[in-house]
């Protein structure tokens, strides 16, 4: 199956403030350097956030890493978990289509979901709030046949209380997960023959089941408010952790020139050449490097960082100029030759309009980094 992104994307993705938290606390999870390790997780928690991974959601995650968008649309678009079209604003539901759930009647659910959501699977159902697909064995096959809807399991399915279930999600309410025919767990559908003096009576429902009933978010878009954030591998809970977590940010230059002071006593670190700096801006003042496209706030205070404030400086790098300061936006690299901004200096700074530049000089607007 082609797995492509959707055609129409938003604009913009971020994280909520506590999703961001979390996301930055995984981060450190891993050795210094191997933060690209963190990105499954980080897609799970904005596509948890989202209901489905738009490019701008990728795109997100991918500079929280230091990769290249190519690298985050690789994960992305490898794996089945990641929705890459928008879903259901209530509820997707996965059908197992595999052997034991299609011999027990999970073509009965698929015609269920063609009949009440919509005809193809990934296709939102005429008033959004439900789109289903056929997805491989879930591993709950002994309560064939089954879906997952949301975070959750609903086995023991039926055309009947499938249907049931549609009916009490579209109001609203959320069904018990767990067995829909009486069943505890997965003992035998014709009752117990052995061992029968089980531990039901501890918890209403099997542990999945009342595990899922206490958390309460089967189909709930996660905020991050939901539980405590923890990083327990940093032996701290929530904040304080989160805080520590936080990659540490450089404290910011006082002046653009003493930033490019420092800049130019730093040692070229990577492939290329690195391009001639300047200490200050010339009197006339720094240049607004965020008409270039793809230069946002936080990439032209970078450059000036690095002793980069005018157009005419970028519009003189050549191939080896651009792989060194492409290798050295940290958190940006590759921006330069991806949005070609030397193309884009050499207009500029011969005062000439660039498409992009007219725009964000209209909208009083720039987007650039997004
Ligand atoms: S075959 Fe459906 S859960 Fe295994």
């Amino acid at each position: 199956m082609l797995r492509r992104l959707h055609p129409e994307q938003p604009d913009t993705f971020a994280f909520t403030p506590a999703n961001q938290a979390w996301a930055e606390a995984q981060m450190t999870k891993y050795p210094k350097g191997r933060q690209a390790s963190a990105i499954i997780p980080l897609l799970w928690r904005a596509q948890e956030q989202e209901g489905w991974l738009s490019r701008p959601a990728i795109e997100h995650v991918s500079e929280m890493l230091g990769l290249a968008y190519i690298r985050g649309l690789e994960v992305a678009t490898f794996y089945f978990m990641f929705q890459l079209q928008p879903v259901g604003s209530v509820a997707h539901i996965q059908i197992c289509g595999t052997t034991t759930c299609m011999i027990c009647g999970a073509e009965d659910l698929v015609s269920v979901c063609k009949e009440r959501i919509a005809q193809n699977p990934h296709e939102l159902s005429a008033d959004g709030k439900f789109s289903w697909e056929e997805v491989e064995c879930l591993g709950a096959c002994a309560n064939a046949p089954m879906a997952q809807i949301g975070k959750d399991y609903y086995e023991d399915l039926t055309a009947e209380n499938f249907g049931k279930l549609l009916d009490a999600l579209a109001k609203g309410d959320v069904p018990v997960p767990g067995p829909q025919q009486g069943r505890y767990a997965a003992e035998p559908a014709s009752g117990l023959t052995s061992l029968t003096q089980h531990d039901s009576g501890k918890t209403r429902y099997n542990a999945s089941a009342q595990l899922a009933v206490d958390i309460g978010d089967t189909v709930k878009r996660i905020d991050g408010t939901e539980v405590p954030l923890l990083a327990p591998w940093q032996g701290k809970p929530g904040k304080a952790a989160n805080a520590a977590a936080k990659p540490k940010k450089a404290a910011p230059a006082k002046t653009p020139a003493k930033a490019a002071a420092a800049a130019a006593e730093t040692p070229a670190k990577g492939p290329g050449k690195k391009p001639r700096t300047m200490k200050a801006p010339r009197k006339s003042g720094a240049d607004d490097l965020k008409l270039i496209k793809g230069v946002g706030p936080k990439l032209e205070t970078m450059l000036q960082g690095m002793g980069f404030f005018h157009f005419d400086q970028i519009a003189k790098w050549g191939a080896a100029e651009v792989a060194w300061v492409d290798e050295n936006l940290e958190g940006f690299k590759g921006r330069v030759s991806r949005d070609n901004w030397v193309d884009q200096a050499q207009k500029l700074a011969a005062g000439e309009e660039t498409a992009f530049a007219a725009k964000a000089r209209k909208d009083g607007r720039y987007d650039g980094e997004s």
